[in-house]
């Protein structure tokens, strides 16, 4: 089992550059098996444990997928043969259910286990499952598994509940290869959505519209790889953005598409920090106390739910009361966590209200999601004292080489190995009870 030790305080300066974007990287990787000629290759991917996941995924349907010496991913889907979602690998990830487009897309069959509950609450594939059965495919869920079959998929006019990202791309992967035109209304618009289909497009699909909200989709016979570069990742951008801030820091991002962090750089200059933005990078000086803000996340363009709780840690140190409505998904779980630090914050259904404290104090928390993660990391950054952190498996699914980025900042974190619980049995074993 490992932990991360933060002896926080240090403000962060320098240089860092962000990596590839995991949640444009895990469709694309999918999508990238619908080829049945050539290969992908794909630069700037993120090396990260979820893409780790969705390459083994890959292979255990028979499609070829590996890195090569430059840290390129290559994919190759024409030996794609199986069409079981093994259910020890897709019940690490959501995202995995991606897979499901592409089977039925390819193969006509699928069979793919359906994501569990997880840490940000219940979080169902109904909207998936809707439009592929309006696509044409015989559903049945059973045994845990959606088991879905088609003679071929067909264009429809499907719309989109609530704008979701994954049912946008599961069925703009499923909507290439079939027969006639699928129109996608209320899509969703995020930057990942429009990466997924430029490389579409790239492997010869028909489809335009994406980064708005009707998506038409023409179907093709056939798709051939093509090369790609992934985008930068926006969230990771934006933690060290908030990292900068909550460390009274100045802190240049680098590798970033400004446009896509256009409502954090709002709220961020908001809280009182100087932003000076250039073309792929920005840099953020955080002045000496920073100022509430009030806010509510959204679909984009608006405020992104991935940043909300690296904003909330940032807002504890704030000199003033903010105010945080959660739109999208059951977030606050990792307040209690921020509350052991001695942050002051009261969560009243989907919204928290965060009074600043002068100072948070170090102390051992735990990861309860992704980006509690990467906030409990900055809280540990600006804490006074030791903060032990558990839980980084769960940071590892969506961060590259995170520690070591923080640690050229100026920050004082390293990765250590703890005793496993079993040696602890072990010792317990002949003591006299
Ligand atoms: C993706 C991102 C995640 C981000 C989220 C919102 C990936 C791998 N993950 O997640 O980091 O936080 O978008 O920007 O890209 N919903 C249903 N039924 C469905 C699908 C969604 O009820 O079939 C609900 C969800 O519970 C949620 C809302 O719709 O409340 C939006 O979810 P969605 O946009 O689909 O999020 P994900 O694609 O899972």
């Amino acid at each position: 089992m490992a932990r991360l030790v933060i002896y926080g305080g240090n403000a962060l300066h320098g240089e860092v550059t962000i990596s590839g974007a995991k949640n444009s990287a895990l469709p694309i990787i999918v999508a990238a098996a619908l080829a049945t000629e050539g290969e992908s290759v794909l630069d700037n991917i993120p090396h990260d444990s979820d893409v780790g996941t969705i390459c083994l995924i890959l292979r255990s349907l028979g499609v070829k997928a590996w890195f090569d010496q430059e840290g390129k991913l290559h994919v190759n889907g024409q030996t794609l043969n199986k069409y079981q979602a093994p259910y020890d690998l897709v019940r690490k990830m959501r995202a995995s259910f991606y897979c499901a487009g592409l089977l039925l897309a390819r193969l006509g069959q699928a069979e793919v286990p359906l994501p569990g509950g997880c840490a940000i609450g219940s979080r169902p594939v109904d909207f998936h499952i809707r439009g592929f059965s309006q696509m044409g495919a015989e559903i049945i869920i059973e045994h845990g598994f959606m088991k879905a079959q088609c003679k071929e998929l067909n264009g429809t006019n499907f719309y989109i509940n609530r704008s979701s990202v994954g049912t946008t791309m599961n069925l703009m992967i499923a909507a290439t290869l079939a027969k006639g035109t699928t129109v996608l209304e209320s899509a969703a618009k995020e930057p990942e959505i429009v990466d997924l289909a430029i490389f579409l497009n790239g492997m010869g699909a028909k489809v335009r519209g994406a980064g708005t909200d009707v998506i038409r989709i023409d179907g093709v016979e056939t798709l051939h790889g093509v090369e790609h570069t992934i985008i930068p990742d926006r969230i990771e951008a934006g933690t060290f953005m908030f990292a900068s801030a909550i460390t009274g820091g100045d802190i240049t991002v680098k590798n970033v598409v400004i446009e896509h962090l256009r409502s954090p750089l709002i709220k961020i200059e908001e809280s009182g920090c100087i932003v000076e933005k250039g073309t792929t990078e920005v840099r953020v000086s955080a002045p000496k106390r920073l100022q509430p803000i009030d806010l509510e996340t959204s679909p984009y363009p608006g405020f992104p739910t991935d940043l909300q709780q690296p904003l909330v840690a940032a807002m504890c140190l704030a000199g003033g009361a903010s105010v945080i409505r959660e739109n999208i998904f059951d977030r606050f779980r990792y307040v209690d966590e921020l509350r052991r630090m001695g942050a002051d914050i009261k969560v009243e259904r989907e919204t928290a209200i965060i009074r600043g404290v002068s100072q948070l104090t170090g102390a051992p928390v735990e990861v309860t999601d992704l980006r509690a993660g990467a906030a409990l990391v900055i809280a540990g950054l600006a804490a006074q004292g030791r903060t032990e952190i558990y839980g980084l498996d769960i940071i590892d699914r969506g961060y590259e080489n995170f520690e070591e980025k923080f640690r050229r900042l100026g920050a004082d974190i390293v990765r250590e190995e703890t005793k496993a619980a079993t040696d602890i049995f072990g010792k317990i074993q002949g003591i006299n009870v």
